[in-house]
């Protein structure tokens, strides 16, 4: 039998609906602040969806704009005056910077509290003692997804392909938190497909598009995929080689329409989950 469909685009908007109700009830509308250093046209793309989704979601959003030049003193000093304005619950910094600027001095420079990607140190570590409110978005789009498909994750053998520390990593840290018994394999893992055969829950993030073929996959298995990747036809792909998957899967996620649409979710969700903090 065919795997059953998980719709991100319909788990998306009803999160997206979540948000605006929630922010309604908010005695001022949450406020988030995106950073653009540079005119990178896929950033500006990014950068321009998060600003109209979380506008339509009854979030203040604000985007500034800076020139590529913009030297990292300058982002800082841009970045304290964000922490301190009070009608600002979320910042996001736009990666990747300009090479002449450390991501990692502008992330440890947000306030933990108003971190809304969960990168800061402070956050990445709360993650991992499993006490984090402010979770990285796409791996909270991952869970979201697992549990809108109604997947029991208590005692299930998940395998996580991919050890970034925006997705894979944390992906990793939340399986753990929910009961789930981890592995994390990786570029130096031998026998991958041995290692994902034995998976209950594949959650696929190496940006490497159709990797994981359809023999890889235990029969039955929930099979997340987080890769976006444009093949050579203009087409996108994700990190699974779908239609095989899908003949084996127990459920699965499509590429369009799957992890992608959770992500800006997710952020809107950070967002009120911050600002419902600040405003207790
Ligand atoms: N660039 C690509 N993905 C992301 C993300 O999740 N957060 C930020 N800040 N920049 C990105």
């Amino acid at each position: 039998m065919p795997a059953r469909l998980i719709d991100g685009r319909a788990a998306a908007a009803a999160l997206r609906a979540e948000v605006a109700a929630r922010a309604a009830r908010l005695p001022c509308r949450p406020g988030l602040a995106v950073v653009l250093v540079g005119e990178d046209p896929a950033s500006a793309v990014y950068v321009r969806n998060k600003d109209r989704a979380a506008s339509a979601a009854g979030i203040a959003a604000r985007t500034l704009r800076l020139p590529a030049a913009t030297d990292e003193a300058a982002l800082l000093r841009v970045i304290g005056g964000l922490n301190d304005d009070p009608s600002v619950d979320g910042i996001l910094v736009q990666l990747p910077l300009p090479p002449h600027i450390r991501s990692r001095a502008v992330i440890e420079a947000i306030d933990p509290a108003k971190d809304v990607d969960g990168f800061h140190p402070l956050n990445v570590g709360r993650l991992h003692d499993g006490t984090a409110t402010l979770v990285p978005c796409t791996p909270r789009g991952v869970m979201r997804l697992l549990a809108t498909a109604g997947v029991a994750l208590r005692g299930a053998r998940a395998l996580v392909l991919g050890r970034s520390a925006i997705v894979g990593r944390p992906v990793a840290a939340l399986l753990t938190s929910a009961d789930a018994t981890v592995t994390v394999a990786h570029s130096r893992t031998r026998d991958l497909a041995a290692e994902c055969r034995r998976a209950e829950v594949l959650v696929a993030a190496v940006g490497r598009a159709e990797m994981v073929r359809g023999d890889w996959i235990a029969p039955g298995a929930t099979v997340i995929d987080v890769g976006i990747n444009r093949l050579a036809d203009g087409r996108l792909a994700g990190d699974v080689a779908f239609a095989e998957a899908a003949a084996i899967a127990g459920a699965i996620t499509p590429v369009p329409g799957g992890v992608g649409p959770m992500t800006i979710a997710c952020l809107l969700e950070n967002t009120l989950i911050a600002a419902e903090a600040r405003r207790r």
